[in-house]
């Protein structure tokens, strides 16, 4: 960075600028030396899991390591007692000695950090408790992995690289949209370099939660909050996840700066008029976060990606998931690539007739297994890559550096669609190791029971 650019950084962090590490892990600071480069732990045979927060989605991951060979969930808190209670139940009826459960506040999972053998803690608690489970669980000895985002504010991504680089322990973040099957065959096709060299990138996640965010339940109870609280992309990482792997970030390539924009904040507003009735708390609520909001990353090696956000607004589901290289391109949504030198010039293929082609090998292997599971199976998969990473020793998929760069765009996208699209730097959370650390390979071995 030039010094005025440095400048510029400081001054357009403001008050969140203030938080920034600035020194010595300024996106400029030279390698931590004790820091590894793709972090590793001695193999786990068998697998003992806390899990924090059994909800919808926690309650999902349960199931799946349930049936995930290696591992037993032998400790579960939640504020909810009675998803404790539900967490020990399906234990028991799997055949498991029931976990401990803990369900005395909000910070119960201290106790259970401190108090219970483990070698993983899982959270899956709505986004402001992430940062703090994982901190507990790494300071207690324990790897941590946590639902998206990571974090919500760069001090907090810093944290986590701090905290698994002092206890070298695991903190990954389960974006299991990494793990969908579309999403794995382009990482395959990118990676056999039919695509040439990819230059470009977009994805999102653009999916109606209006319904969801009103409910006297689940996320309703905590993520409308959000939407009260910032502006920008408050969950960068379904749509970034997949594109991230594609363009080898931390492994060849690292985020460099972003600007974003938002619009207008009406979507909630206006549902909340239509369906509560007249002096209904929730038609006087304000909302801050821009119904759409367009990210664009540029990365150190000239690369550049979109990233969008809507959450508020009528619309099918998408995750946008465009990848553009020298030699061809893949749209999602529907699903469509182009290769060239195959089929018509200047007309999509259909990305289902390609699938025998070019399906990841994982997905052909663990198709069988991961059926019924959630979001058509993903999950199960990156929960099996979780486990058999851990079990073998090997480092996982994602590790503190693509938690703490995906989770990152969370406030940069704030700071800089706060202020007018002004460009904000990611800081390089890997500390020069972007440059040497191996490219991601997901092999289709399966583990043995
Ligand atoms: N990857 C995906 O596709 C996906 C899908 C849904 C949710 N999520 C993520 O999963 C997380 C949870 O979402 P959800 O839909 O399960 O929400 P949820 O509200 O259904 O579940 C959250 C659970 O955490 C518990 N909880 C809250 N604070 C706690 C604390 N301090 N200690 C222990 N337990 C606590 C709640 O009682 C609840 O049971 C969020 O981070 C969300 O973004 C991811």
């Amino acid at each position: 960075m030039n010094e005025i650019n440095r400048r510029d950084f400081l001054k357009i962090g403001g008050a969140a600028a203030a938080s920034l590490h600035i020194a010595p892990d300024a996106p400029d600071a030279p390698d931590a030396p004790d820091a590894p480069a793709a972090p590793a732990a001695p193999a786990i045979p068998f697998v003992r899991i806390g899990m924090v927060g059994v909800g919808l989605q926690g309650g999902s991951h349960l199931e799946n390591f349930l049936k995930i060979p290696g591992c037993r969930i032998t400790a579960v808190c939640d504020t909810r007692e009675e998803r404790t209670s539900w967490a020990q139940k399906m234990v028991a009826a799997a055949g498991h000695p029931p976990p401990t459960a803990y369900a005395r506040g909000p910070r119960d999972f201290e106790r259970l950090c401190e108090t219970e053998d483990l070698d993983l803690v899982f959270t899956a608690t709505p986004w402001e408790w992430h940062v703090p489970v994982m901190l507990a669980a790494m300071k207690a000895g324990k790897h941590a992995a946590t639902e998206v985002p990571a974090a919500m504010t760069l001090d907090d991504c810093w944290a986590l690289v701090e905290s698994a680089e002092k206890h070298r322990r695991h903190a990954v973040m389960m974006e299991n949209c990494n793990y969908d099957r579309p999403e794995m065959m382009v990482l395959n096709i990118v990676q056999k370099g039919l695509f040439g060299d990819v230059l470009h990138a977009e994805g999102g996640y653009l999916h109606d939660l209006r319904e969801i965010k009103f409910e006297k339940k689940d996320e309703g109870l905590w993520r409308r909050a959000w939407s009260r609280k910032l502006d920008g992309n408050p969950y960068p990482t379904h749509g970034l996840g997949p594109i991230a792997n594609c363009l080898d970030i931390n492994r060849g390539d690292r985020f460099d700066y972003l600007v974003s924009m938002s619009g207008p904040s009406r979507g909630l507003h206006d549902w909340a008029r239509d369906h509560f009735p007249e002096g209904a708390p929730e038609r006087s609520e304000r909302f801050t976060l821009g119904d759409v909001n367009t990210s664009l990353i540029k990365t150190a090696r000239g690369k550049t990606i979109v990233v969008q956000h809507c959450t508020n607004l009528p619309r099918p589901y998408s995750r946008v998931h465009m990848v553009q290289g020298t030699k061809g391109i893949f749209q999602g949504y529907p699903n469509r690539l182009y290769i060239e030198g195959r089929g018509e010039p200047h007309r999509w293929i259909d990305a289902a007739t390609v699938r025998p082609e070019f399906d990841h090998p994982l997905w052909r292997a663990i198709e069988e297994q991961s059926k019924g599971a959630g979001h058509g199976g993903m999950d199960y998969i990156e929960d099996y890559r979780l486990i058999q990473c851990l079990r073998e020793g090997r480092p996982t998929d994602m590790n503190v550096y693509d938690a703490a760069a995906l989770s990152a765009v969370v406030e940069l996208s704030m700071q800089s669609a706060t202020r007018r699209s002004r460009g904000v730097e990611f800081p390089d959370f890997t500390r020069g190791k972007w440059r040497t650390t191996p490219k991601l390979q997901i092999d289709a071995r399966l583990m043995t029971a």
